[in-house]
């Protein structure tokens, strides 16, 4: 049963403040502000509040440390593994903040941390393979005589952005990469989960990042966020979050390289032959894990009219076993939304589509605050279920008569991160590879899939980038020719 803990005064994580400059400021230019659990309202944590001149000093530091060049690859990449083994060793320390802050389930916060474990590692294997190229520069007569080669330089000072869904691990898919880069990072954490991010900053700093080169500025609305990215010393913004405000700040940052991983609404194809079974299966955790506060959340599936009745008739059995409430709960598999506005506007979401003639095969209401797990089948395309990211715990189920029907309606969206296809045919496999206009086709798998060394990204208003260490770090570096002549 849920209970409204908002008068406890003493918090349940101790964060030293805000990083800049290698130390710790346990106030922002606008005090302190309190994160509190999404789920029962407790105190999570006093954490700063900064503002524009908390991220001045930061940028400043940054600018420092990238001119002093303090932070060798080797030490840098000593840092990433130890990073990497010290989260191994605080996991549960770790997932218990994730689970309190963002009303993640803990069984799904301990994957999380697990995770970014992952991440570090990945981002350290990075840092020791980073190498430039030999330019064969005698192929072309312009070039003859000449040996050229590319060093990979750091693109400079990398301002972060993360959102609130994954407090832990896309904290690490932005810090990581930059660190095993060379870049000296600023990072601002979602106001609504910044303490895991502080936890990891405090772990970081611990294990000897010179000053400057790790910075972590919190603060609420909108104001360090743009303070951050329309700073002229910031060369690269990385950003994760709705695709509105990521394509507002890439317009407020013109002349930087703004990256975007954003939103979407995430199609599944289940097909005839296909093993509908499994499907139903997966497509509950992916569809459900986090309340669906995923990117990459299963949204919109497309079931062959063939298996339609078994699919849905499994996909709902399980659905409706799900257990919700406290996330720190062992079993809790559903917990509420990142807010109580959230919470209404998922809800108006569905009872748009049920206005509109979908018909709701479970969940839809609200028990004890948390928004049970819904299945809707039938909402019309022209829905914002169907049309925007719900961010909720919601899937609506369609059905289809041909495979090009399918293609056609997971194609018919704004959006284009990833998408799953259910099928035994290799022919059709192929064919929704070439034709599905997303980052990643995952097939006889659900679009919710990702491991952390994968290019993970999207396209449209889905983002302009691919994550996962190797690829940032691509993108985070710049080729630098070197051409001499004897
Ligand atoms: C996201 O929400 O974009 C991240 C999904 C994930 O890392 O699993």
């Amino acid at each position: 049963m849920r209970t409204a803990e908002t008068t406890t005064t003493e918090p349940q994580f101790s964060v030293p403040g805000m990083l800049i400059g290698g130390e710790w400021t346990p106030t922002g230019e606008n005090g302190l502000r309190e994160v509190r659990a999404p789920y029962d309202g407790r105190l999570v944590a006093r954490v700063p509040a900064g503002g524009p001149a908390d991220v001045a000093r930061a940028v400043e530091s940054a600018v420092n440390a990238l001119n002093r060049d303090d932070f060798a690859r080797v030490d840098r990449i000593r840092v990433l593994e130890q990073t990497s083994a010290a989260l191994n060793d605080r996991r549960d320390h770790f997932a218990r903040a994730i689970a309190m802050e963002s009303a993640k389930p803990l069984k799904t916060a301990k994957v999380e941390a697990a995770r970014a474990v992952d991440t570090f590692a990945f981002a350290a294997a990075e840092a020791r393979r980073l190498a430039g190229e030999m330019v064969p520069m005698d192929a072309s007569a312009s070039g003859a005589g000449k040996t050229a080669f590319t060093l990979r330089v750091p693109v400079g000072v990398v301002a972060a952005i993360s959102p609130f869904n994954f407090p832990l691990n896309l904290v690490a898919h932005k810090i990581a990469p930059a660190l095993a880069a060379g870049c000296p990072v600023v990072l601002k954490p979602a106001s609504q989960t910044p303490v895991s991010a502080l936890l990891l900053a405090e772990l970081l700093n611990g294990l000897g990042v010179p000053a400057g080169w790790l910075n972590v500025v919190t603060g609420g609305g909108s104001t360090v966020g743009d303070a951050l990215v329309t700073h002229d010393d910031v060369a690269y913004v990385t950003f994760t979050g709705s695709s509105e405000v990521g394509w507002a700040i890439a317009g407020k940052a013109p002349r930087k390289k703004v990256r975007l991983e954003l939103g979407s609404n995430s199609p599944l194809i289940v097909d005839d032959p296909a093993d509908w079974s499994r499907a139903a299966a997966k497509a509950v955790n992916a569809g459900f894990a986090h309340a669906g506060q995923s990117c990459i959340s299963t949204q919109r599936i497309y079931v062959h009219a063939d298996v339609a009745e078994d699919f849905i008739e499994a996909l709902v059995r399980r659905v409706e076993n799900l257990v919700t409430g406290d996330p720190l709960a062992g079993d809790t598999d559903v917990s509420s939304l990142i807010s109580a506005e959230d919470t209404e506007r998922v809800k108006e979401w569905i009872d748009e589509a049920v206005a509109a003639g979908g018909k709701m095969l479970a969940g839809g209401d609200v028990i004890d605050g948390v928004l049970r797990p819904t299945v809707i089948e039938g909402a019309p395309p022209t829905t914002r279920l169907q049309r925007e990211e719900v961010f909720g715990p919601v899937v609506t189920v369609t059905r289809y008569e041909s495979f090009d029907e399918a293609l056609a309606l997971a194609n018919d969206t704004r959006y284009g991160l990833q998408a799953g296809v259910y099928t035994s045919d290799v022919g059709k496999a192929l064919r929704a590879a070439k034709v599905l206009r997303f980052g990643g086709v995952l097939i006889n798998d659900v679009p919710t899939t990702r491991a952390d060394q994968q290019p993970y990204g999207g396209v449209k208003d889905s983002g302009n980038t691919r994550e996962g260490p190797a690829y940032a770090i691509e993108e985070m570096t710049e080729r630098r020719l070197v051409s001499l002549q004897p």
